[in-house]
């Protein structure tokens, strides 16, 4: 027989996965003035007050992070006590606008203050760099152009506007800083990272950490925990894929030098939530490795945080979904990222606790940790957000911002006396893939998962960066494909921009990263016609250029720079001077 809870009105005699559902009329169902409502009580106290009023469908309800597109229906947040909601990359409200997420997160938060205890959702979104599901959000440049500033406190300044922006749209949780250290640039996700030195990694996760930790009630969630970069070619499980995903044979000593120090240093920086990657470490899931997530990250880091699972993680290629999340768990997960099926999440879960498969007491410590998390972060004392705080979201000053990451961000790969370009410059030819293009300059994890080709989100493409920068008197000419008419006398300089096509995750994987023959075609038609041809690439990694590249006078990697593409043509015409480094090897 199912358990009844059996002492709060309207309580649901439905089995193990219900909590009990106040209706809006009976205000008497909540409890009032208990010590985990005082806000002047310790976070400590609160907790066990709280913790101890639960039951287990209410705990088992805060351990769930449901995908927002999952929910069946938006009662099931009340149902089933559900702990967070995310939206992954793309998932969006219908009103895809700042108000439109306003008004989702909010229709949620309300769904989860009808139940009994009133314990507030946390709200998780991939904001990888800013707000980028939202489009008129501030879109800062990838990781990995972060990573070629090298600038701790630019990146905390982001890691602040980053934060502010989710927050006047509700969301409180961010799935960032990415503290993969990338081994092998043939890895679709090594955009999302600072690059592959571990020191570099370690400050910029601090400083992102730091800056998001300056508004209190936002929650950074670290990751991807651990050795998802150093992951090796044709080791992934899931064929679709190469390198995403897979395993990472190194010995323990590498692993603890180069990939656990980014988290030693987002812990000191008062990391509250870290995400286990989808990879192994020789040959075993991390998901379900008590050694690394149990033994090291908790007990011998002391991290007080929770632990969380990606995506499909816990499942993912596991034929019986009940002894994968029963392995998970007792490994030390203690939230579970449900993309699809929360109910038997909750299902399996109150099985294996009334087996005894998992202890109430690692199902009291998980729900410690995530409500500890909550009290620490005030989701229980403060107000929604209102209309007027969504002015925030994509203010000039967060473009300032982002013009600057721009700037610090690029790289002088090669240059024969050309750059910086005089303003006065007589005659331009500008030509390629990624010149008027803001998709492409945003890459992946840009509105939608994979992105957007094309220009569908506010910002400056770096074609209108250049035509916003050159003296009145410069005669530009741009054409996509570099098929100018010929002309009479060659152009001064050629400036063809060329790149990646937007990619996420494993459909990033390639196996020879390069230009496309178009992008080589264009390159050729615009240098043909000019003078001196720069090249500029707009990529998430470095890319094969060496056969070309003594035939070019000049070549910039501007990695993924975002919304704001003028800050290209500031140091390109020398307002600003180039600064950034590369942040991993790029072969010339
Ligand atoms: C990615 C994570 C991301 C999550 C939620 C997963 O596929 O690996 O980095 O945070 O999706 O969107």
């Amino acid at each position: 027989m199912g358990m009844y809870v059996f002492f709060w009105k309207n309580a649901v005699p439905v089995g193990e996965q219900f909590v009990t559902v106040c209706s809006n009329e009976d205000v008497s169902c909540h409890p009032t003035n208990l010590p985990y409502q005082d806000a002047t009580r310790s976070t400590e106290e609160r907790v066990v007050d709280l913790l101890g009023r639960m039951s287990l469908a209410e705990k088992i309800g805060q351990m769930a992070l449901v995908e927002k597109d999952s929910l069946k229906h938006t009662n099931d947040i009340a149902t089933y006590g559900l702990g967070a909601i995310m939206s992954g990359g793309g998932g969006k409200p219908t009103d895809n606008s700042p108000t439109g997420w306003q008004d989702m997160i909010q229709l949620f938060q309300t769904k989860s203050q009808m139940t009994r205890l009133q314990i507030p959702l946390l709200y998780g979104v991939d904001a990888n760099h800013g707000h980028s599901n939202v489009p008129g959000a501030t879109i800062f440049p990838h990781a990995i152009g972060l990573g070629a500033t090298n600038n701790t406190e630019l990146v905390k300044k982001i890691g602040i506007a980053t934060a502010q922006e989710a927050e006047a749209t509700g969301v409180n949780w961010i799935f960032s800083p990415n503290l993969d250290v990338t081994n092998d640039v043939r890895w679709g996700r090594t955009y999302e990272t600072f690059g592959s030195n571990t020191e570099t990694i370690a400050e910029l996760g601090q400083a992102f950490i730091e800056g998001m930790n300056t508004v209190p009630t936002m929650l950074a969630g670290a990751k991807h925990f651990i050795g998802n970069g150093a992951s090796e070619w044709g080791t992934s499980e899931n064929k679709n894929f190469f390198i995403d995903q897979g395993n990472a044979s190194v010995s323990e000593e590498e692993l603890r030098y180069t990939h656990l120090a980014p988290f030693i240093s987002a812990i000191d920086a008062g990391a509250k939530s870290i995400m286990i990657g989808l990879n192994q470490w020789n040959n075993e899931k991390i998901i379900f490795h008590t050694y690394l997530i149990q033994d090291v990250l908790k007990d011998e880091l002391g991290f007080d945080g929770f632990v969380f699972s990606d995506w499909y993680g816990v499942y993912e290629g596991e034929s019986n979904k009940s002894t994968a999340l029963i392995r998970a768990i007792n490994a030390g997960v203690d939230m579970v990222m449900l993309p699809y099926d929360y109910t038997q999440f909750s299902r399996i879960m109150h099985r294996a606790v009334q087996n005894g498969d998992i202890s109430e007491a690692r199902i009291d410590d998980a729900v410690t940790r995530i409500l500890t998390v909550k009290f620490e972060k005030g989701l229980f004392d403060t107000t929604p957000t209102n209309v007027s705080d969504l002015d925030i979201v994509g203010s000039k000053k967060h473009k300032d911002l982002a013009r600057i990451a721009v700037q610090q961000s690029l790289v002088l790969l090669k240059n024969n006396n050309v750059l910086p370009l005089s303003k006065k410059v007589r005659s331009l030819l500008i030509a390629g893939s990624s010149a008027d293009n803001i998709g492409r300059q945003s890459g992946g994890w840009t509105v939608e998962w994979s992105g957007i080709d094309g220009n569908w989100i506010p910002g400056t493409t770096i074609l209108e960066g250049i035509k916003n920068t050159v003296s009145p008197t410069t005669h530009i000419q741009y054409d996509l494909y570099g098929s100018f008419p010929k002309q009479t006398e060659k152009a001064d300089v050629g400036i063809a921009i060329v790149g990646e096509m937007p990619y996420a995750e494993g459909w990033g994987d390639n196996a020879h990263p390069s230009l496309s023959e178009e992008d080589i075609e264009t390159i050729e038609a615009v240098k043909a016609q000019s003078k001196k041809i720069v090249v500029i690439i707009v990529s998430g990694r470095p890319l094969d250029i060496a056969p070309y590249v003594d035939t070019w006078d000049a070549v910039v990697a501007v990695w993924l720079p975002g919304s704001e593409g003028i800050g290209i043509a500031d140091v390109l015409f020398g307002d600003v001077p180039f600064t950034g480094k590369l942040p991993l090897e790029w072969k010339l």
